[in-house]
């Protein structure tokens, strides 16, 4: 009987309110990361001396590991000025950083206890080049992302060396494995100490399983030092948030949290013959893709290795700082927009739902049109602009439900010289005809 009613109240409140409450608290975790909309990653590291893949370019045979270790000679970071990176960063639109405090190739940014192969210890540089990045993001107000790569394919008791030559298996070598995870344990439990970050970026987890990565473990360990610290997907499947690379997604991802990690041009760190760049025009465009979807952009930038930002990468981010400032009412904050089919464009949602935000790109020659929307509509302007505009609503019949068309008019003189963005304040929640058309409809 007492089992009958413990199962019974399992079933009924306490599974469910503990199951909220954890939700919630995920929620609240997470509330920042949701609004945050756009951040910018950073690749700085030995690659950008010779200008060549990060890490992979030893690993896939390209350079020998001794050639590819020599340009710690020339990683000096003359020119790095951790406050003029950060007030670029910040005036891009970014609420939040991510930087490559130590790629598969080994190289620390910080000085780090364990080993030596680090900024201060094996590099021109001689200097922890992190601290001062991280100190600037934090005076700024600006959350704090540190990229950490499990693969350490330069420390001498790591599984993997070169695609084509393992160092030993786990099984046949526990022991060396053993103080492979104490290793990188210890480092991580170091960026804790030190930056106490508000969000791990983990990469490279292909190499091993949960088990012998112990993923759990390390979550568990990270959070109890800091509880609203966010995990990205990828140490198994112990992350908070999935993270497409490259690839915007051409439907809604089902995550709830997500963030796009995308390149400037075709490379992570700075590659000098790389000038394959994508326009601001271009970024713009796939921001409002990722936003209108309910995710994040974390764009890159390559840093040579005197600490200077290349130019191309500077002007890209002035160009979408411009661009988020004018029109951060539709950006910071706001909800994934509405399906497709209404609106041929990226949309936004204010968070009640009331406002609708539709991207306009180019010039749309005079109008652009919302299909199948209930609401009637209150007020529209150009956010950023201020302008008021008109619109006019067409195929509605009195004896259905169909909403009718809205042609919303769009005079030439608001047009944004890269996204326009139209602000509609409806009468109440968005609210949206889905149904089939048909002409014969109940009273
Ligand atoms: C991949 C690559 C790595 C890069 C990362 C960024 O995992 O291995 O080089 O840093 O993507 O998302």
């Amino acid at each position: 009987m007492v089992k009958r009613l413990l199962i019974l109240l399992l079933i009924l409140g306490v599974t469910p309110l503990s199951a909220q409450k954890a939700k919630k608290e995920e929620e609240n975790k997470m509330q920042w990361f949701k609004d945050a909309k756009l951040g910018i990653f950073i690749h700085w590291g030995l690659y950008a001396v010779n200008g060549i893949d990060e890490s992979w370019s030893f690993f896939n045979g390209y350079i020998s590991h001794p050639d590819y270790l020599k340009q710690t000679n020339g990683f000096t970071a003359s020119n790095y000025d951790a406050e003029r990176w950060v007030k670029l960063i910040k005036n891009s639109g970014a609420k939040y950083s991510v930087i490559t405090s130590k790629h598969h190739d080994g190289f620390a940014l910080w000085d780090s206890k364990y080993g030596s192969f680090n900024a201060v210890k094996s590099a021109a540089a001689k200097k922890d080049v992190l601290t001062p990045f991280v100190g600037q993001l934090r005076k700024n107000g600006l959350k704090v992302g540190i990229y950490y790569s499990l693969p350490d394919w330069s420390y001498d008791d790591y599984t993997h060396f070169k695609r084509d030559s393992l160092r030993y298996k786990i099984a046949e070598e526990p022991k060396r494995w053993q103080k492979f995870l104490e290793y990188y344990q210890g480092q991580l439990k170091e960026l804790s100490d030190n930056y106490n970050p508000d969000l791990y970026w983990f990469d490279g987890d292909w190499e091993h399983n949960s088990e012998e990565w112990q993923a759990p473990k390390v979550r568990k360990m990270l959070l109890d030092r800091n509880p609203n610290t966010i995990l990205n997907s990828r140490l198994r499947e112990e992350g908070d948030y999935a993270t497409p690379e490259q690839g915007m997604p051409i439907t809604r991802p089902e995550s709830k949290y997500w963030e796009l990690c995308i390149t400037m041009n075709n490379s992570w760190g700075f590659q000098k013959n790389d000038h394959d760049y994508k326009t601001t025009d271009q970024i713009i465009g796939i921001f409002s893709d990722v936003i209108g979807n309910g995710g994040n952009m974390l764009l890159d930038i390559g840093p040579k290795a005197d600490g200077t930002i290349p130019e191309e990468q500077v002007e890209i981010l002035e160009g979408l700082g411009r661009w988020t400032n004018k029109h951060k009412e539709a950006i910071y904050g706001t909800i994934a927009g509405i399906p497709k089919e209404h609106y041929y464009g990226a949309t936004t949602l204010s968070k009640d739902r009331k406002i609708l935000y539709l991207f306009v790109k180019g010039n749309p020659g005079g109008e652009v049109v919302l299909r199948g929307l209930k609401n009637n509509i209150n007020r529209i302007w150009v956010v950023g602009n201020g302008t008021k505009l008109s619109h006019q609503v067409v195929g509605k019949v009195y004896w259905s439900h169909y909403p009718g068309i809205k042609y919303i008019k769009v005079p030439e003189y608001v047009l944004d010289e890269n996204m326009t963005v139209i602000a509609v304040l409806l009468d109440g929640e968005v609210d949206l005809y889905r149904e089939d058309g048909a002409v014969i409809e109940s009273n």
